[in-house]
């Protein structure tokens, strides 16, 4: 089948002076949106999509592109692009991902290209070709964003003024938890906005002046953010707009200092760190970061999920709480149990978009947890039981010794707004109120009066997280009421 390429005709400039081209009858946004919600798009679903696999599609009747971290099959898509087959097909067959964000990085690709993702990119992003020059064809070239453009575009007002920075959000909501802030050494500042269901963007200030000091304090109330700093000093010569805005950054990592080491039972660990100065990081409920440990000049990573999250508008004073499980076989946890008190672990800003505080304020919660996959599951709790919610936990363990001690949690299993059932795998004698084996249909419905009207919570080691999902469907639970941390 070949794809007839539509003559380029252009039909208006955008408000910035960027082309966009005349789109057939019948190829209009709501058309795609149509066509995209009918069918899969694709030509193929695979579990991941190298740099060998992408560069083969790079034609018009058969075109991939890779946006962030997932390639998409666009042939359908060519016809319905607003800024044309010619602009689209600049990033066939390699990653489109920084030409799609000069662009518009405000576009909502994922939910748009839903029907044509091929799979996850696990290729070498260096062995791609670049992407081509922009087309010509009698028209202007599209112009590039400037940052201006952008704020503009995402409905973002900036003010720098004296000794402070303030963001105007118009177009969507944020709380204080969604946002990052960090003063760099290199006399930059990161602003990271992490919008729940959405896309995150940085934000970079350059030639502030941090005189050796990186001290500022946030408020924000009505999508209005202030970060002021205690000089003014600070901000003389600095950009008055920020240089970059980048759509879905790499995490940025900052070094936390280990502050107290305890030991909870044989293979756990309560861990307590504290953020350097100059770091303005939330961790919001149910939100994890990431762990970054070298060992030989290898980097390993790790997810870990803080069970207490202390984050105070004035920095230098988040403190988090980790319970992490030891592995003496396993590859990150052996070299971070070498760390000690005083010590430094690098930890990531935080990664997920759900809004699990929406999830956790349903009337009815049950949650399964199994081993230190507790640890989600604790803020929750603490939450719902400050707001008189009854919930219900399922804990799976191996033996009593795995069991982690209330206390920690600020919480008391006996409470009666916590419905605690422990489940032991490999204990022999079981008493009162005890449960015994794995999860399981049965032992759901014995346990549960109702699925209806609940929101579930998983976590635990994949198995249990499979086993859990199948679980609790097999008793009639939709799918878009359980939600996995993994
Ligand atoms: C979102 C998220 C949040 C998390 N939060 C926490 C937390 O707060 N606290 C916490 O303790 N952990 C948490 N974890 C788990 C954590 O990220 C690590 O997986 C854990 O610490 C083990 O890391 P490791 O490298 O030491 O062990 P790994 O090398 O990952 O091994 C762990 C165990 O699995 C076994 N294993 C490894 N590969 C296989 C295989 N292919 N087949 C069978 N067995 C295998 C190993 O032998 C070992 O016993 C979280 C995980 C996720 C995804
Ligand atoms: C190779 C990568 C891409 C390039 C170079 C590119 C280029 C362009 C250009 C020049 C425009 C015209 C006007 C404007 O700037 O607003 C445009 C508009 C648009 N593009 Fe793309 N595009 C690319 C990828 C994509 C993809 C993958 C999607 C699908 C999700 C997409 C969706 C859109 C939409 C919805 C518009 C209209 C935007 C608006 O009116 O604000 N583009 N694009």
């Amino acid at each position: 089948m070949s794809l007839k390429v539509p003559e380029v005709k252009l039909i208006a400039k955008t408000e910035y002076g960027r082309n966009k081209v005349e789109l057939k009858p019948g190829k209009g946004l709501m058309d795609w949106v149509r066509l995209a919600s009918t069918k899969r798009l694709a030509s193929a679903t695979l579990p991941f999509v190298d740099h060998e696999e992408l560069v083969k599609h790079d034609k018009t009747t058969d075109c991939w592109i890779l946006l962030y971290n997932n390639v998409y099959d666009v042939t359908s898509y060519l016809e319905y692009h607003p800024g044309g087959v010619d602009e689209l097909m600049r990033g066939a067959g390699t990653d489109a991902s920084e030409l799609f964000n000069e662009y518009h990085m405000w576009v909502n690709y994922n939910s748009m290209l839903k029907s044509c993702l091929v799979g996850p990119f696990t290729g070498n992003r260096t062995k791609l070709p670049k992407v081509k020059e922009a087309p010509m064809n009698g028209l202007k070239q599209g112009i590039k964003h400037t940052p201006e453009d952008t704020l503009k575009d995402m409905g973002i007002s900036v003010l720098v003024e004296d000794a402070q920075i303030s963001f105007t959000f118009s177009k969507y909501h944020l709380s204080p938890e969604n946002i990052c802030i960090c003063a760099q050494e290199n006399n930059s500042l990161r602003v990271l906005t992490r919008p729940y269901d959405m896309p995150s963007t940085s934000f970079t200030f350059d030639n502030l002046n941090f005189l050796g000091k990186h001290e500022f304090e946030v408020n924000f109330s009505n999508n209005n953010l202030q970060i002021t700093f205690d000089s003014p000093k600070v901000l003389i010569g600095c950009d008055k707009i920020p240089s970059k805005i980048a759509r879905d950054p790499a995490p940025s990592f900052y070094k936390y200092r280990i502050e107290k080491i305890d030991k909870i039972n044989h293979d756990c660990f309560l861990y307590r760190l504290v953020s350097p100065d100059g770091i303005y990081c939330p961790i919001p409920l149910g939100h994890h970061v990431i762990a970054r440990l070298t060992k030989k000049g290898n980097v390993l990573t790790r997810p870990y999920t803080p069970i207490s999250a202390k984050c105070l508008a004035n920095i230098g004073k988040s403190r988090l709480e980790f319970l992490i499980k030891i592995y003496q076989d396993g590859i990150f946890t052996p070299e971070l149990v070498k760390l000690q008190e005083g010590d430094l672990l690098e930890l990531s800003e935080p990664n997920n978009r759900v809004n699990i505080e929406k999830l956790s304020d349903e009337p009815n919660v049950v949650m399964l947890a199994a081993g230190s996959g507790i640890t989600p599951m604790v803020r929750i709790l603490q939450r719902r039981h400050a707001q008189k919610r009854q919930s219900t936990l399922f804990f799976f363990n191996h033996k009593r010794i795995d069991l982690i001690d209330e206390a920690l949690f600020n919480l008391s299993f006996d409470d009666t707004l916590l419905v605690v059932k422990n489940v032991f795998s490999d204990e022999q004698d079981i008493s009162g109120d005890e449960l015994r084996g794995r999860v399981r249909k049965e032992l759901l419905e014995e346990n549960l009066s109702t699925f209806k009207d609940t929101q579930f919570f998983v976590c635990g080691p994949e198995g249990f997280n499979i086993a859990a999902v199948k679980s609790l469907e097999e008793c009639g639970v939709d799918r878009k009421h359980i939600h996995i941390f993994c």
